[in-house]
């Protein structure tokens, strides 16, 4: 199904100074269930294999790093090559996490580590009565966003599907999902993990959740319009923002040109042109967990 080296988004790490309030968020609000555990990491999943996201206990809230799926063997390899041409510093020959067959890290731009790997065993689902699909995708605000973008698609084949103003916004895929990741400039942060749900009813249930534990959303329901989902949005325990959202635009036609938006455009919201002003104040630093 993929065209590229990446066949889908794996996992987010995050490093958390809570660990026991980050997993009540990810079990009780979020809906995800706890796979494994080993040496302060926690490895979290809402669908049917070892994890999408992993807390790692930590005097410090930020980003572990970033997993990514490579779509074989040969497909690492060349992305290991892609690496080691460009003298990338390499964190770990051996993936950073367990539950996955064969993989490496390294220092991406402005200091974003990306574990890529193969094979992730698969886990039960479970008997859960609530909670999202799978992982769906990032958004994380580099200072250099076309620097960000160009590493993407050089490195690891990611696509361009939509490009907000002058070099302000990047929204790229991997596979039919109309982002995995998406860039938009800022202080180099990482602003939210977005996780895919059935239905907009599910929106308002997280919202029922949150507001239960007196917690709240930040924005949304929304209906964006790049990539087009519904999405709503709160902020997590680590100070990272989290996203459930339905609806995201597939994309089937691997030579789909990119949607080009002036940065002025409503591209945010169908429903309404206000934004709310500190929703990208929000989010947590990558952390080099080498130091
Ligand atoms: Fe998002």
């Amino acid at each position: 199904m993929s065209w590229g080296l990446i066949s889908e988004m794996g996992h987010v790490a995050i490093q958390t100074t809570d660990l026991a309030g980050s997993l009540f968020d990810a079990t009780q609000l979020l809906g995800l269930r706890e796979t494994d555990r080993a040496d302060g990491q926690v490895y979290l999943s809402a669908n049917a294999v070892h994890h999408e996201l992993v807390y790692v206990e930590s005097s410090r809230n930020g980003i572990h790093s970033l997993g990514l799926i490579a779509r074989d063997g040969d497909a690492l390899k060349e992305i290991r090559r892609r690496v080691d041409a460009e003298n990338f510093a390499i964190v770990s020959e051996r993936p950073l996490s367990l539950g996955v067959e064969d993989g490496f890290a390294f220092v991406g731009p402005e200091g974003w580590i990306f574990e890529v790997y193969t094979n992730m065993l698969k886990a039960d689902r479970g008997l859960l009565s609530f909670g999202p699909d799978r992982y769906g995708h990032i958004n994380f605000h580099p200072q250099d966003v076309r620097g960000m973008m160009e590493f993407l698609r050089r490195i690891f084949d990611f696509r361009l599907s939509d490009v907000i103003g002058d070099d302000f916004a990047y929204f790229m895929r991997c596979n039919p999902d109309h982002h995995g990741i998406a860039l938009i400039k800022g202080k180099n942060t990482f602003h939210h993990h977005a996780w895919q749900t059935q239905s907009i009813a599910d929106l308002a249930k997280l919202g029922d959740r949150l507001g239960a534990a007196g917690r709240e959303l930040i924005w949304g329901p929304v209906r964006h319009g790049a990539g087009h989902n519904i999405a709503a949005y709160y902020v997590e325990n680590s100070g990272a923002v989290v996203e459930l959202y339905t609806d995201l635009e597939q994309i089937y036609d691997d030579n789909r040109p990119p949607i080009v938006w002036g940065e002025d455009e409503n591209w945010w919201n169908m429903w309404a042109n206000r934004r709310t002003d500190d929703f990208r104040t929000f989010g947590i630093p990558p952390v080099d967990h080498r130091f």
